[in-house]
């Protein structure tokens, strides 16, 4: 992808894929495996896309956002998902120090809990649609400056728990 975008500004990142596979798993569950491939896509893949379209991102003082959950808050800790859980902690921690680092090149950075959303991920009995938490995070991305660069946000505006 950066390949193909090279020379051109990108003004808004958004990091979005995430996977949940250790939903439901008890206490025995947690296989090597499964630490790993969770990590690539939830963590490494997060901080290698915002390394990757570095150029692009200063090109146009962009803003990057990284969907985390409010599974990230150490906080709010209910037991279980012990690998989504530490993934989702691991990009709000990559949030955090990205804003620290880009802020001198003018890019704001935003982590966001996006609600508990009626996806493949969230399941039908989540409590809100696509188009809720979409409507909620685009607001948020377009408030996301310097000013607030590193916040951790819900998907309606509230600041959230670390
Ligand atoms: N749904 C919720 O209630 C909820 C709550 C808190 C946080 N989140 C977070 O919000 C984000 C979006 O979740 P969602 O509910 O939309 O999940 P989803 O329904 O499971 O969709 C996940 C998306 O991520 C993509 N993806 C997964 N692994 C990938 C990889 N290795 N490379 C590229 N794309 C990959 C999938 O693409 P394919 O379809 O091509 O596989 C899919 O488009 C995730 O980061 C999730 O952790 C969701």
């Amino acid at each position: 992808m950066a390949e193909g975008l090279v020379g051109r500004p990108v003004d808004l990142l958004i990091c979005n894929a995430g996977v949940y596979l250790d939903k439901g798993h008890d206490i025995d569950g947690f296989p090597a495996d499964m630490w790993a491939q969770s990590f690539a896509t939830n963590v490494t893949g997060v901080f290698l896309t915002v390394q990757a379209l570095l150029p692009n991102l200063r090109a146009a003082q962009g803003k990057v956002v990284i969907l985390s959950s409010q599974m990230a808050s150490h906080t709010r800790a209910p037991g279980g998902s012990y690998i989504y859980r530490a993934s989702k902690a691991a990009a709000l921690n990559l949030g955090r120090n990205l804003a620290t680092d880009l802020r001198a090149d003018g890019i704001s950075v935003g982590i966001y809990h996006p609600g508990w959303v009626q996806t493949d991920m969230g399941g039908t009995q989540a409590e809100i649609t696509v188009d809720q938490a979409t409507d909620g995070l685009l607001c948020r991305f377009e408030s996301l400056s310097l000013a607030t660069t590193g916040c951790f946000e819900t998907w309606d505006g509230q600041p959230h728990d670390y």
